[in-house]
């Protein structure tokens, strides 16, 4: 153990037990470590010490008085009673100030048999009151569609507006008046904007903020939990689902979902998304009977003619046409189980026509290792070091990671945003840096010629060509200078990601990491990019170039016979027009899904009904490569299966070996020992690259199309509460006042364009945020189905 830390021990007693604490802890810190409980209401462990509930009063050896244990800290030989008379009568005495004010709700309290306050009451409580007059009430607060109140039962602990300053870092409640005056309210009524809101609900210790979706619905101890992972960004939080055996059709149905302490991942936290999201999956849109398209009317069919439709048609596509007319598409989020039956499928057809990069634009060749191990590495990068956000909405994409770079921030580390947009960061950022499309790519190459400059290292021979029209600038000498002298991090996020030179890109920082010291991390959409990738997942290879088509040249032109895996094409492909255009040219589409929707009904010719991930078992692997099981918290809905036991007899139907798995753990042991773990950097072709693209007529503009907070996979799109929760999810389309002024049309309110040879109309604000020489047009939204690529040109129309 180093010196310092054998210096920084205290040893002192609890209850007369000897225990061991480091200097600077509190009291109740170290009675947490060794079991011994001490109650409290306004300490939390993540929070700022406030002390000013009194529950956590102890009694000291030689204090004059009980002492409060959370603000507390430790003395060498120090003597703590946490049972003592003095102890107990300190806590009894502030248990009845408590409950002075406090209404007798239990019974219809959804905090009920979980809250602190009802716990301690029964410990501490007196079981008749001295006060007779009639009891304070306060009005309740319209925090939104995530959030109830019943300000009355608040104790005034102010967890909730720590948590809002602290961790979430935007402070949207606050307190007003003193004593028996003092409210917990919103700063400007307006309820709650973070995307971490729900959180409150935790950190609350009574049933004053509790989850609107989930109010009166059940009581906690009839509840079954499960462990599960959250599937709608890249880290994998964990969580708990809870469910009850008599819901929908009485089936077990999910009550709620809790954060499961996992400090490398999420700590205590969940992001709304990961916490409300569970309100999609028993939508009314849910496919529960697999169905086939005769005549163009749609008809209900049993698995086995379903499965045997499938298999035959595939065998007569490939025996008349070739495997190359085949394609199979999975969305990122897809489980490792099914994306490697998938795969297996593929090559054994021998068909190279399978991607599950459905976001990309075609550009991104590679996903290499995250040099980092865990998110957690983050909060460690504080003073002096420097974080580049490039291409990410760290704060939307993936809420939970957000609070690590918060730490960081405020640590003392150096943020620089490279966005194409002026993010609302909630957290300090040094400096933020415009930048879209190839001048994104352009200026990471000029990074890259300043470190290689600092390091007085010549360029590798494969890029000298590349790079011989690029000259570094002040900036970029600034940048590399500040990643070269300290350790840092560069996060590659979702914008970046969907460029048609993303490949590129993610060599420019993999190089720019290996010459620095720099680590990276690739913050890719889905749950399960990086699992995907090791599986394989990807256009077939052969002699060292890619022989098949990926996911945006499959749907350049209608094909015989696609698999459409888990996504909703409209919504969730880099450019769903012409996706749309190609998959209704097909001759078969089979769709393997949880959800109908309309335009499916038009494009496709077989739908599968597939379970959420709710109701199977599987695999996911993380962006720092953690690879983490669960198993299914409810029954299937209706007559829809698990993705992998649909794959697994499909591939037994069309005769292939390899197929026969009696349970799911017989097919994880043969992905385990088939996972490529090594990727080798590779150079994507760099023949013919222009570097800044200049639009080929001067009515355009390019398009920033990002896809909003609540509209990333079909389940959060069909949960109602997110849908409400978030402005950012209406269609606007923004333009940075020069931009606008440019093409004159700086004082409309609805602006015309066009994508893709057609024409639409938006209504229209200008945004100084947005990059200059581009339009900000959102993705997945009911209105952005029509149009084109979200980084393609777009058409001013006058
Ligand atoms: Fe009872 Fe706790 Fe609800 Fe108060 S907050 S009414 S003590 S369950
Ligand atoms: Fe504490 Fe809950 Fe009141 Fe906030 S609302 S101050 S968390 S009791
Ligand atoms: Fe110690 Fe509130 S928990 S004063």
């Amino acid at each position: 153990m180093p010196e310092q830390q054998q210096n920084d021990k205290i040893y002192f007693s609890i209850d007369g037990k000897q225990v061991e604490g480091r200097k600077g802890e509190s009291v109740i810190a170290v009675a947490d470590r060794y079991g011994i409980y001490i109650p409290r209401f306004c300490y939390h462990e993540k929070l700022s010490v406030v002390a000013n509930c009194r529950m956590c009063l102890v009694e000291v050896a030689k204090a004059p008085k009980t002492l409060p244990a959370c603000a507390t800290q430790i003395m060498p030989d120090m003597q703590v009673f946490t049972k003592s008379k003095a102890t107990v009568a300190s806590q009894r005495a502030i248990m009845e100030f408590l409950l002075v004010n406090h209404p007798l709700d239990c019974p219809i309290c959804d905090k009920g048999g979980e809250c602190e306050l009802q716990d301690l009451a029964m410990g501490f409580g007196h079981t008749e009151s001295k006060f007779h007059e009639p009891k304070r009430s306060v009005d309740d607060e319209n925090l939104g569609p995530l959030i109830a109140t019943d300000m009355t039962r608040c104790i005034h602990c102010t967890r909730c507006i720590r948590f809002g300053t602290e961790i979430a870092g935007i402070p949207e409640l606050g307190a007003t008046g003193r004593g028996e005056d003092m409210r917990i309210e919103t700063y400007l009524e307006r309820g709650l904007h973070s995307e971490l809101s729900g959180n409150c609900i935790d950190v609350c210790p009574v049933g004053a903020l509790t989850s609107r979706p989930f109010r009166y619905r059940g009581r906690s101890w009839g509840f079954n939990q499960h462990i599960a992972f959250a599937s709608h960004d890249c880290i994998g939080s964990n969580q708990y689902i809870q469910t009850i055996n008599k819901g929908y059709e009485n089936k077990t149905e999910i009550m709620r979902v809790l954060p499961k302490k996992n400090e490398s991942l999420n700590q205590t936290w969940l992001s709304d998304r990961d916490r409300f999201s569970y309100l999609g999956l028993r939508h009314s849109d849910r496919l529960t009977q697999p169905k086939l398209k005769r005549n163009g009317i749609w008809q209900s069919i049993s698995w086995e003619e379903a499965l045997n439709e499938v298999a035959d048609r595939t065998i007569k596509t490939i025996k008349e046409h070739g495997a190359k007319e085949c394609g199979f598409l999975l969305s990122p989020s897809t489980t490792n189980e099914e994306g490697y039956l998938l795969t297996k499928i593929a090559k054994q057809l021998k068909c190279p026509n399978i991607d599950y990069r459905i976001y990309s634009s075609g550009g991104q060749k590679e996903i290499n290792p995250s040099t980092f191990s865990t998110i957690e590495d983050l909060s460690s990068l504080s003073s002096k070091k420097t974080i580049l956000l490039l291409g990410s909405y760290i704060r939307h994409e993936q809420p939970v990671a957000s609070i690590r770079v918060r730490e960081a921030s405020l640590a003392g580390a150096d943020v620089f945003s490279i966005n194409p947009k002026h993010y609302d960061w909630n957290f300090p950022i040094c400096e933020s840096i415009q930048v879209a499309h190839d001048n994104m790519l352009h200026f990471c190459a000029q990074v890259l010629v300043s470190a290689c400059k600092i390091k007085k290292l010549p360029l590798d021979d494969a890029w000298k060509n590349l790079l011989k029209k690029i000259r570094s600038s002040a900036k970029s000498d600034e940048l590399a200078k500040k990643i070269s002298e300290n350790a840092s991090c560069i996060i590659v996020g979702e914008y970046a990601q969907s460029l048609h030179n993303a490949g590129l890109l993610i060599e420019i920082i993999n190089y720019i990491s290996r010459i620095t010291g720099t680590d990276k991390l690739l913050m890719t959409p889905g749950c399960n990019a990086r699992g995907l990738h090791m599986i394989g997942a990807i256009p077939g290879q052969k002699d060292g170039k890619t022989s098949g088509l990926d996911c945006h040249a499959l749907l350049e032109k209608p094909k015989k016979m696609l698999w459409i895996h888990q996504f909703e094409p409209e919504f969730d492909i880099f450019n769903p027009k012409r996706a749309i255009t190609a998959l209704k040219n097909s001759d078969t589409v089979v769709c393997f899904t949880p959800f109908e929707t309309k335009a499916m009904r038009e494009y496709a010719n077989i739908l599968l009904p597939i379970t959420p991930p709710s109701e199977m078992s599987g695999t996911y692997i993380n962006a720092m490569g953690q690879m983490q099981s669960f198993q299914a918290s409810q029954e299937h809905l209706g007559d829809s299966k698990p993705g992998w036991k649909c794959l697994r007899v499909l591939g037994t139907l069309l005769g292939l070996e390899g197929f026969v798995f009696r349970a799911i753990d017989e097919l994880q042991q043969e992905i385990n020992t088939n996972l490529v773990k090594e990727m080798p950097d590779t150079l994507p072709d760099m023949n013919q690259l222009d570097w800044q693209k200049e639009p080929v007529q001067k009515s355009l503009v390019h398009r920033i199309g990002i896809k909003p907070i609540y509209r990333v996979d079909g389940i959060v799109r069909r949960a109602d509460a997110l849908q409400q929760a978030s402005a950012v999810q209406k269609m606007v389309v923004r333009m940075h006042s020069k931009t606008a002024k440019a093409f004159k049309v700086d004082q409309r309110i609805k602006l015309r364009l066009r994508m893709e040879k057609k024409s639409f109309c938006f209504p229209f604000k200008i945004d100084d945020n947005v990059c200059e020489g581009c339009i900000d047009i959102p993705t997945a939204l009911v209105e952005s189905r029509e149009l084109g690529g979200t980084s393609d040109w777009v058409e001013i129309l006058a």
